[in-house]
């Protein structure tokens, strides 16, 4: 009775360990904030255009007084480029600061937007930039997301072999499908001409089976005549 006891209870207090467990590491992850720079998170931009650098945040629990920062990796070291405060949900940011030129926030509460532009980037402009968030509400954990800027001359280079692969791959499914159709009309003729041919040979060997039935006819016509002989 106690052996039974004790096995009823042990896989008892497993099953109890791994529920928390999972709701533990459910609530963990609802709990936590989320910043995204979207699903491309890179981009490539011309020198003295103005780019956007996209950010957003996700809390399932809500925000208060959410932190929210920009920083630039300056070959290993991390510049502040912008950063305030969101009191609650919906509310706009406050004590904007922006540490760098050229830079102004684009965000919105509304949307959970935290992008900001950078007008006229220049070469110097081009690096890591991160996106990081701590809301209080989750007890100083903080989180980041990572943009990339890469700043060109020119974007004609990446233009030119672009279209020149659009072109040559539109040009080669063309090719193929002329090729393909050449074929096909001509795999069609010879089946013509074969189709011809078995049709003649059809009405050749008809032809055969029907002398053979006049043979046979024949044969079974001359077995008469012998006998009316
Ligand atoms: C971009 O950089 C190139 C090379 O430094 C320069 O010639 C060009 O004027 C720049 N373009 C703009 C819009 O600043
Ligand atoms: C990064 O730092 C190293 C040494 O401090 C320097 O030689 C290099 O030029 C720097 N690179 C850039 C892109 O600033
Ligand atoms: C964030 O705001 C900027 C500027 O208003 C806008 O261009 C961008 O599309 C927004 N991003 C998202 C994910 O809503
Ligand atoms: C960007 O450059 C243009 C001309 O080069 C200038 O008129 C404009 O004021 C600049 N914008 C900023 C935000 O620096
Ligand atoms: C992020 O959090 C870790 C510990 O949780 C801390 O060591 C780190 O300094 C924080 N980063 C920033 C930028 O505050």
């Amino acid at each position: 009775m106690e052996i039974l006891k004790a096995r009823r209870f042990l896989p008892e207090r497993i099953s109890d360990s791994l529920l928390l467990m999972v709701m533990f590491s459910v609530y963990g992850m609802l709990e936590a904030l989320e910043m995204n720079t979207g699903k491309v998170p890179f981009l490539e931009a011309v020198n003295g255009s103005d780019v956007l650098l996209p950010c957003t945040y996700a809390s399932c629990i809500g925000i208060e007084k959410l932190y929210f920062k920009w920083e630039f990796n300056d070959n290993g070291t991390m510049v502040k480029v912008m950063d305030s405060v969101i009191p609650t949900d919906n509310a706009e940011p406050v004590n904007k600061r922006i540490y760098r030129d050229r830079v102004e926030f684009m965000g919105s509460s509304k949307t959970n937007n935290v992008s900001i532009m950078i007008w006229n980037v220049t070469f110097e402009d081009a690096g890591q930039y991160t996106c990081f968030g701590k809301n209080p509400k989750e007890m100083g954990k903080n989180h980041s997301a990572i943009f990339t800027l890469y700043v060109v001359d020119e974007l004609r280079v990446v233009d030119n072999t672009l279209t020149i692969i659009i072109v040559s791959c539109v040009g080669g499914c063309i090719a193929l499908l002329v090729i393909f159709m050449l074929l096909k009309n001509f795999t069609l003729f010879v089946l013509a001409k074969l189709e011809e041919k078995n049709k003649e040979c059809l009405v050749s060997s008809s032809g055969i089976d029907n002398t053979e039935n006049g043979l046979s006819g024949s044969k079974v016509t001359p077995k008469p005549t012998p006998k009316k002989a």
